[in-house]
């Protein structure tokens, strides 16, 4: 057993490469060719395979380092000793150099000097393949009439082995693509024209970029033969270009992309474990991925789900309603487009129960008229909303199970000891929810008082962002507009939400005979995944007794 630095081998001369991954950590035991690290430049993906089999004792760099040929990556104590002997000889980093690069095909060399400013039509060429014979077009990244920068990616080959972005060699327009998804070609063919302006020195930055390239590309297919030579030696030799260029197979992460969508994805923080590839054999594209990201910005300005679309469900297909009559668009406010954002949110994703009962409010229906005047000269106009208010507060705290919220973590329930009450309100731009702090700790009037604030507030687009969040429990009441009952949506992150309709004289048995009492219909909706149908049934019934027997209110 040995120590051993493992440094990063020859690729292809590209310096200060970007670490996007690390695939081992301390500890691990890693066998000879397993991949390290991942390394990506403006145009190549390369794995770091380890040089030996071992145990890692340090790793030395850390994801978004740049490292260059030579740069220590980590420490591995080697299994095999005589092979560690010569830690020099053996580390990732003693591959041979790349091959001289090919001259670049792009241009044609009997060319004359380019004159500053002149318009030229170049072809575009195969590059060196490093020695395949024919590879496949898998994506054309531009289409004719694009503008392009040098170094944009123009087309994607493909081998059984490898892949690789094949660059635009000049910034210029695409005139013509000659060649389709799916053709093979080969080294030295024609596969486009673009469109350049030429200056003085343009031809060389351009010949030199395509060496570049097909330089690192010739050492990824140089190492991609070494690669299969059975000993460590070839392997650790071979390292890092053996997937120069090469496309990611399904790999530890399971996505298939090449080297610019991956670029692509890091640039819009897009985790491609997540995009749906549709390219040949599912390899994601970098239409794909701007796709993906459409879809999700789509929601986001939606909501969660819109009208039409939204959480996988099917789209409820566009209708054009005026082939039935005259019709005219009106635009939705603000405050109706985010409350049809959130409905859907709430509705998609909490799963409702609807309990239904009623409370006999005879006896504090005669209270409230009995303190109507005297409420009114103390300017506080006393419906039953206060008293509804008052008495779900109340039920809270006795049944403190319906004071909850789920944890976003999904591992915990968070338990409220404060009792904030909602209050669903009808206001010409749309519905609000007004909080009411605290109102377990306040008395009919005050909460009446601040009822009609809020609600005035809400009603003249008033209302501040703080008095609007933080409820525990939203009362919506339609008693003023009728309807014998209604499931109102659980107002989430709150798990139980009360709907109230119109009171009503009914004939109630009393053991003896029938009497007429004014009984309020309710109706209960909670979160199942945080309250129980038992739990529901003890608040309901604490509710209804507490408005039933108004002295219970007070206590
Ligand atoms: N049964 C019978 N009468 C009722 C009642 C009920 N459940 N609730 C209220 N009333 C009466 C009131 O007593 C009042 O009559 P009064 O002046 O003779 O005393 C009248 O209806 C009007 O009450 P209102 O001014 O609407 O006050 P409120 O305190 O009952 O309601 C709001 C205030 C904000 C809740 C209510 O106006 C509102 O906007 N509700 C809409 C809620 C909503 O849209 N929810 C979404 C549904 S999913």
């Amino acid at each position: 057993m040995s120590k051993l630095t493992v440094t990063v081998p020859d690729i292809g001369g590209a310096e200060n490469v970007e670490i996007i991954e690390i695939n081992v950590a301390v500890g691990d035991s890693v066998n000879a060719d397993q991949d390290l690290l991942v390394l990506e430049t403006d145009k190549a993906t390369m794995e770091i395979p380890c040089p030996q089999a071992g145990k890692i004792l340090s790793l030395l760099v850390k994801v978004g380092d740049k490292v260059s040929e030579g740069s220590a990556i980590l420490e591995l104590e080697s299994a095999d000793s005589a092979l560690s002997a010569d830690a020099d000889q053996n580390r990732a980093g003693a591959a041979p150099a790349a091959k001289e690069p090919a001259p670049s095909a792009d241009i044609k060399a009997a060319e004359p000097e380019p004159v500053a400013g002149e318009e030229r039509l170049i072809d575009l060429v195969v590059p060196d393949l490093g020695g395949a014979s024919e590879v496949t077009v898998i994506e054309l990244c531009a289409q004719p009439g694009d503008s392009l920068n040098a170094d944009d990616s123009l087309i994607v080959l493909e081998s059984d082995k490898a892949s690789m972005d094949i660059p635009s060699p000049q910034a210029g327009t695409l005139k013509e693509l000659l060649i389709n998804v799916g053709d093979k070609v080969k080294e030295g063919q024609v596969y486009g024209r673009l469109l350049t302006q030429a200056r003085v020195d343009s031809a060389a930055p351009a010949q030199q970029a395509l060496a570049q390239q097909t330089a690192v590309q010739a050492a990824s297919d140089k190492a991609l033969e070494q690669a299969s030579e059975p000993t460590v030696t070839a392997v650790s030799a071979a390292a890092v270009s053996e997937t120069t260029n090469r496309m990611e197979k399904p790999d530890i992460h399971n996505v298939y992309a090449g080297p610019s969508s991956r670029r692509l994805a890091r640039q819009l923080g897009v985790d491609l474990t997540r995009v749906n590839g549709t390219g040949d054999r599912g390899r994601i594209t970098k239409d794909d991925i701007r796709d993906y990201v459409k879809t999700l910005v789509k929601q986001a300005e939606n909501g969660v789900a819109t009208v039409t679309s939204g959480s996988g469900i099917p789209a409820v297909p566009a209708v054009d309603f005026a082939q039935f009559g005259e019709i005219e668009l009106q635009p939705m406010s603000k405050i109706k487009k985010v409350t049809a954002a959130n409905m859907s949110r709430n509705w998609l994703n909490v799963p409702h129960v609807t309990q239904f009962d009623e409370a006999d409010i005879t006896d504090l229906d005669a209270f409230r008229a009995s303190m109507k005047a005297e409420a009114e000269k103390q300017g506080v106009k006393l419906t039953p909303l206060p008293f509804l208010i008052k008495a779900a507060a109340s039920a809270l705290r006795l049944e403190p199970s319906f004071n909850v919220s789920l944890h976003h973590d999904g591992e915990h329930m968070v338990q409220k000891h404060y009792v904030h009450i909602g209050i669903a309100c009808d206001t010409p731009n749309g519905l609000m929810v007004p909080v009411l702090r605290d109102a377990d700790k306040k008395g009919i009037y005050q909460i009446a008082r601040e009822a009609s604030e809020l609600i005035e507030k809400a009603r003249n687009g008033k209302l501040k962002p703080n008095e609007m969040q933080g409820g525990c429990f939203t009362i919506s009441s339609l008693g003023a507009m009728g309807g014998t009952g209604f499931t109102p949506i659980v107002n989430a992150p709150e798990v139980a939400i009360m709907g109230v309709s119109k009171a009503q004289i009914k004939p109630q048995w009393n053991g003896k005979e029938f009497v007429p009492r004014n009984m309020l219909p309710l109706a209960v909706s909670y979160d199942h995944r945080a309250i129980n149908g038992a739990d529901c049934g003890r608040f309901f019934t604490t509710l209804v007794a507490l408005l039933s027997d108004v002295r219970r209110l007070v206590l």
